[in-house]
């Protein structure tokens, strides 16, 4: 990367040209050159410098792909806006199709009907109409909040600014946002002609289109909408997905009419089948099949997993595939050591967008497909995920070509690189990782990147790149150092503080202080994520925060946790508070045994406690207060044991949390609530000898089918 200028308004100019680049290339040519975190911090800097210079921020720093975020003002949405579980295959499907059944206890021969429609390959935007006008309009943005492009959206005439009929008083209406094939066609021959690149396929030009800074210009872009679905609504028009589909149609909303109602697998294959036939002759880009459960009722039962809803699946189509040379392997190493072979590809286009990289997974995967440098490779593209090579042609293969050899050593550290054990197959795992933990300077950058990262602390002023520098000259090696920072910066002698370092000024390093000094204070939540803990993704943080409640149960859970790992390692009886931290954490939907084996071992590591330790005694941690539902169990520890009847143990443990409970797996003075069916044993009898609250079947779906 250039060197920027220092004055203010001249390396505000080389920052936005720099973006407006980078935007192009990932938007606009999905060819990015910078990983996103090296772009945030490029964003970062830029925001922080029309902080300080104002009359800079003059709004033109969009390229064509797509505003920088912050251009658009942030709307939450106030129900999410989930994603899709994916299937690849018909098995896939089947599998979807049992898994429904038996959440909702159906016999296996019940009749479902399900809806299946294409899946638009665009961009989801959420319409809010109040009193039937257009109110908001926004785009997914993280599921949680969008963009506010109500303004862009006035522009688009397929959407309507007023429904027509009698549309429930707050009604928003979710779809896809899309632009056709002679649009796109047309659009690009213009950008030819003004001497502009033009776009790499009609899902970026829809997105860029719809995202101008300057409203008036999505006007010269022409886009379409289809609406599949809602969110908020005041009352509901009808009680099927067929019948809300009829019903957004009647209010004037446009409605993909391919859509297909199906009684059994065979017919929502058939209509994978004709769809798929017929996509190379639609005028716009789909990219799958999506099938929805029907009956809106059963809907609501199956609920969410994940912000994806358990009654749809997108069935995806093939990828597209192209042939091309593989020039080197390039090993990364990850924040948990994980060793990632890179390919490095002759450039190819696929699908319309050109692939340089292409992922290897692991070792075995090399050893399986015995791919050489030099080898003709045959790569695969589907949708968004990282392209991959699938065959070598060995045909083609160059003499005196030898097999490739995984190293044995950690490119960055040399540590050794090792297969760890897995402990339920006991079998070792696929994935090779750097034995060098905390000595391995790729491992600890990017533990400390992710701890900066957006959904964790996200500082201000310290993004990734700023991350690197100070790491690199020893300023920050672990959280608690970013803490610390002004006091031992304050310390030192002038023309040895931030202030003397390249590209800061009094102002920049007061505002970066500034920033640090803010986030002192932060949410259990972010602060669980932050610590980059294997398999502990935003939603598992969240889950955890909740389930603990403070920082200081958190840790002394895993405090427990890893007494009784160590205990049960050493053949001892294990710690009885550790044994019943794990058994509920094993019990809580979405944890599990994989999360909670995570946070074992991350809690038995002496050097993450310590260093989370120190990190904690820098911080105002806020605990986390769950969502105040109106509910009798509200609030409440309740157990579920024996068998239901009429509702599936995974459905109960979904709908008591839905109304606000924590569902734990041990009983134990602190459950408030035991739910005995048929065939409670043990349990039963422990709760009984505790005096607890025990309802059976009938009282729990008493409360489980109050409306919440
Ligand atoms: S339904 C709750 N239907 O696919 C269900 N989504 O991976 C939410 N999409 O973000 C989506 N066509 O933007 C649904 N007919 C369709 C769709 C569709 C395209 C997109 C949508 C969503 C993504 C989910």
């Amino acid at each position: 990367m250039p060197e920027l200028p220092e004055e203010p308004a001249a390396r505000h100019k080389a920052l936005a040209a720099e973006i407006a680049e980078h935007n192009q290339r990932y938007h606009g040519d999905d060819d990015p050159i910078i990983s996103d975190a090296e772009f945030d911090a490029l964003q970062q800097e830029l925001d922080a410098l029309e902080a300080e210079h104002p009359e800079l921020a003059d709004g033109t720093t969009s390229g064509i792909g797509a505003a920088p975020s912050g251009a658009f003002a942030e709307v939450e949405h106030p129900l999410p806006m989930l994603s899709l579980n994916k299937a690849l295959t018909a098995d896939e499907v089947a599998e979807f199709l049992t898994r429904v059944r038996r959440f909702l206890k159906l016999p296996e021969d019940a009749g479902l009907t399900f809806t299946a429609e294409p899946k638009i390959d665009g961009l989801s935007l959420s319409l809010r109409y109040e009193n039937g006008a257009l109110a908001v309009a926004a785009t997914r943005g993280d599921g949680r909040a969008g963009e506010n492009v109500t303004k862009n959206v006035a522009f688009v005439e397929a959407i309507p600014q007023k429904l027509k009929g009698k549309p429930p008083a707050v009604f928003e209406v979710r779809g896809e946002v899309y632009m056709t094939h002679a649009d796109f066609a047309a659009l690009n021959a213009r950008l030819v002609e003004e001497g502009k690149r033009p776009v790499a396929n009609p899902r970026n030009a829809a997105a860029g289109s719809l995202r101008q800074v300057e409203p008036q210009k999505t006007a010269d872009r022409p886009l379409q909408f289809f609406a599949y679905g809602w969110g908020e609504a005041s009352e509901l028009p009808a009680e099927t997905q067929s019948g809300m589909m009829e019903a957004l149609k009647a209010y004037g909303l446009p409605v993909n009419d391919l859509m297909h109602r199906c009684e059994t697998i065979e017919a929502l294959l058939a209509a994978y089948s004709e769809i798929e036939e017929k996509r190379a002759a639609l005028p716009y880009d789909i990219d799958g099949m999506v099938y929805k459960i029907d009956r809106l009722d059963l809907q609501r039962r199956l609920g969410e997993r994940e912000r994806r809803p358990r009654w749809a699946v997108a069935h995806k189509f093939a990828a597209e595939r192209a042939i091309t040379v593989l020039e080197g392997i390039e090993i990364q190493v990850g924040r948990t050591g994980s060793l990632t072979p890179v390919a490095r590809l002759a450039p190819i286009t696929v699908g319309g967008v050109v692939v340089k990289n292409a992922t290897l997974h692991n070792a075995d995967e090399i050893a399986r497909l015995d791919v050489r440098i030099g080898d003709t490779v045959e790569i695969q593209r589907a949708g968004d995920v990282i392209p991959q090579v699938v065959r070598v042609l060995t045909d083609k293969r160059p003499a005196g070509s030898a097999p490739y050899v995984f190293p044995e050593k950690c490119p960055v550290c040399g540590s050794k690189v090792a297969a760890e054990l897995n402990p339920r197959t006991g079998k070792p795992d696929v994935v090779r990782r750097c034995t060098g933990g905390l000595v391995c300077d790729a491992q600890v950058l990017a533990r400390l990147k992710h701890f900066v990262s957006r959904a964790a602390f996200d500082i201000e002023g310290l993004g990734a790149k700023q991350i690197a520098a100070f790491h690199a000259d020893g300023l920050i090696r672990t959280p608690a150092d970013i803490f610390t920072l002004a006091k031992r910066d304050a310390a030192k002698p002038e023309d040895e503080r931030i202030v003397a370092r390249e590209g800061y000024g009094e102002t920049s390093v007061r505002n970066l202080f500034d920033a640090i000094e803010s986030r002192r204070t932060i949410a259990l939540r972010r602060l669980i994520y932050a610590l980059g803990i294997r398999r502990v993704g935003e939603i598992s943080s969240r889950v955890l925060a909740l389930h603990f409640g403070t920082y200081d149960a958190f840790r002394k859970g895993m405090g427990a946790l890893a007494k009784a790992a160590a205990d049960r390692a050493a053949q001892t009886e294990p710690d009885a508070e550790g044994e019943a931290v794990r058994t509920d954490l094993v019990a809580i939907d979405g944890l599990g045994a994989v999360v909670a084996d995570a946070l074992e071992n991350f809690f038995s590591e002496s050097h993450n406690v310590d260093a989370l330790d120190a990190l904690a005694g820098e911080l105002t941690i806020e605990p986390e207060v769950a969502r105040t539902v109106d509910s009798a169990i509200a609030g409440k520890a309740v157990v579920f044991t024996g068998s239901l009847e009429r509702m599936t143990r995974d459905e109960a443990k979904a709908r008591a949390e839905a109304l606000g409970a924590r569902v734990v797996g041990t009983i134990s003075k602190k459950t408030d609530i035991v739910v005995a069916g048929p065939g409670a044993g043990s349990k039963l009898a422990k709760a009984e000898a505790l005096g607890l609250t025990v309802w059976d079947e009938d009282a729990w779906l008493a409360v489980a089918q109050e409306e919440s």
